[in-house]
């Protein structure tokens, strides 16, 4: 082991104290590789030094080149691009083959991609006599998290995760394919019969009619002011480096498992309240607050920590979430056209009293994406148990992109975690 004052400048000196041993390891990219602490030992039988890190804070699974995020000075990009950029000028599609594909699309690419996404659209027949056997009462993202994880059954051809050309077809399959079971799950909550998509109109309409069209022989005008927010809601959306389920996407198909399953792995850790239900929880703590005057209750009970503020705080954003920024700007605009949310008032009085209080600013906690994207959903006619499942849909691009790029990396390994073992030694019956 060479000395602490002899190491390379671009490489990290530990003197173990248990042993006085000095170790360097080197340090590339701002990062150590983990696997050098196991030379960290106290006698030949110790397995070596491991870091502990539940809830993965500190410990970088993967070498990405699709979204970099700055949580301190609230920035995120795609591919390089500005969040806010993008959300001005390109559609969630453009944005899909940005992240899948690394560029965004040229003009021929671009009518290339959309026909492919238009015409997977479609869910093959059996598929709807298997939703159609979950109960009236289904969790919509429940229905989503099992019915991707059947539609595995009906592409085998998917399990050859290391051909390029199969990787090309279920990336058009699960992007076009979710609005249109994300729908149907919304129908069957309803009772309503299925609509098959509609290949005339964009990604967004299309969503919008399948899932409010009030049957298949009613005619339905989508709202375009609507379709956009929507489809810029989608963009927003649509990836957010090694999230919880983007990480469970990667942990299985780290196994190499078929997309189908990785992305039910994935929409299952985004159905909790934490991570993609987080949107449901603000719309439901808004309406328990249920008027203005009584925020100053509810903060006060957050503060005693016996309740958590939904939409606030993020465990990689430390100041305005920069998602959050551009959906309050277009909540105005839904609010136009839809009328006003009676819960925004309720919001904003929490935002305010929030951002002025010292427990929110010494924990740098700010409103993040899903504090005002429920609302928005609220007025555009969805239930609350709908706000994860329009969450999942334009997710599913920055999940497959993740998924190419896990799958395509030579360093990628299955994942498996070490632990720290606290129960019994050995003992005997
Ligand atoms: N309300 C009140 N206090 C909070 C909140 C909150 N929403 N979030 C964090 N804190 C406090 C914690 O109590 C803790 O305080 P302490 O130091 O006195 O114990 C401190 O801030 C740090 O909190 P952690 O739980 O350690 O932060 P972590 O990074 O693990 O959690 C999370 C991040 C899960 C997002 C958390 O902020 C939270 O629960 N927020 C509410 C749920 C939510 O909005 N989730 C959506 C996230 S965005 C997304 O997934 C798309």
């Amino acid at each position: 082991m060479s000395s602490v004052k002899n190491m390379p400048s671009d490489s990290l000196g530990i003197q173990d104290a248990r042993t006085g041993k000095n170790y360097s390891f080197p340090v590339e990219q701002g990062h150590l590789r983990a696997v050098d602490l196991e030379q960290v030992k106290t006698s030949d039988t110790d397995p070596g030094l491991v870091s502990y890190d539940p809830g993965l804070i500190n410990t970088a699974i993967c070498k990405s080149r699709i979204t970099y995020i700055d949580g301190e000075r609230g920035i995120l990009r795609y591919r390089g691009y500005p969040i806010e950029e993008i959300a001005e000028k390109k559609s969630y599609l453009e944005v899909a083959h940005l992240l899948v594909k690394g560029e965004f699309p040229s003009p021929s690419e671009m009518s290339d991609w959309e026909h492919n996404i238009t015409y997977h659209t479609l869910l093959h027949e059996n598929l709807k006599v298997f939703m159609g056997g979950f109960r009236y009462d289904a969790h919509p993202m429940g229905i989503l998290v099992g019915t991707l994880g059947a539609l595995s059954t009906f592409y085998p051809d998917a399990k050859n995760v290391r051909d390029e050309e199969s990787r090309r077809l279920q990336i058009y399959r699960l992007i076009a394919k979710i609005p249109t079971i994300a729908a149907f799950a919304y129908r069957h909550s309803q009772g309503r019969d299925y609509i098959d998509p509609s290949n005339d109109l964009s990604y967004a309409e299309n969503f919008l009619s399948i899932t409010f069209r009030p049957s298949v022989s009613t005619r339905y005008e989508v709202n375009p002011e609507l379709a956009k927010a929507l489809d810029v809601l989608f963009v927003l959306h649509a990836d957010h480096e090694q999230n919880c389920s983007t990480n469970a996407m990667r942990a299985v198909a780290s196994s190499l498992a078929d997309p189908y399953s990785c992305a039910a792995a994935a929409a299952a850790a985004l159905y909790g309240p934490l991570h993609g239900g987080a949107n449901e929880a603000v719309v439901q703590m808004l309406r328990e607050i249920g008027s203005v005057d009584k925020v100053p209750d509810i903060i006060r009970d957050v503060k005693a920590g016996k309740r958590r503020l939904m939409g606030f705080g993020h465990r990689v954003y430390h100041n305005y979430d920069p998602r959050a920024k551009i959906i309050k700007k277009m909540a105005g605009k839904v609010f136009e056209i839809r009328g006003t949310n009676p819960l925004l008032d309720i919001a904003l009085e929490l935002e305010r009293i929030a951002l002025s209080d010292e427990y929110f600013i010494s924990r740098h906690l700010y409103p993040n994406v899903d504090f005002y994207s429920g609302l928005i959903y609220q007025s555009m006619g969805f239930p609350t148990d709908m706000f994860p499942v329009l969450f999942a849909i334009p997710r599913m691009s920055g999940w497959l992109a993740q998924w190419q790029e896990g799958v395509m990396d030579p360093e990628q390994k299955i994942v498996r975690p070490k632990q720290i073992y606290l129960g019994p030694a050995e003992r005997h019956l």
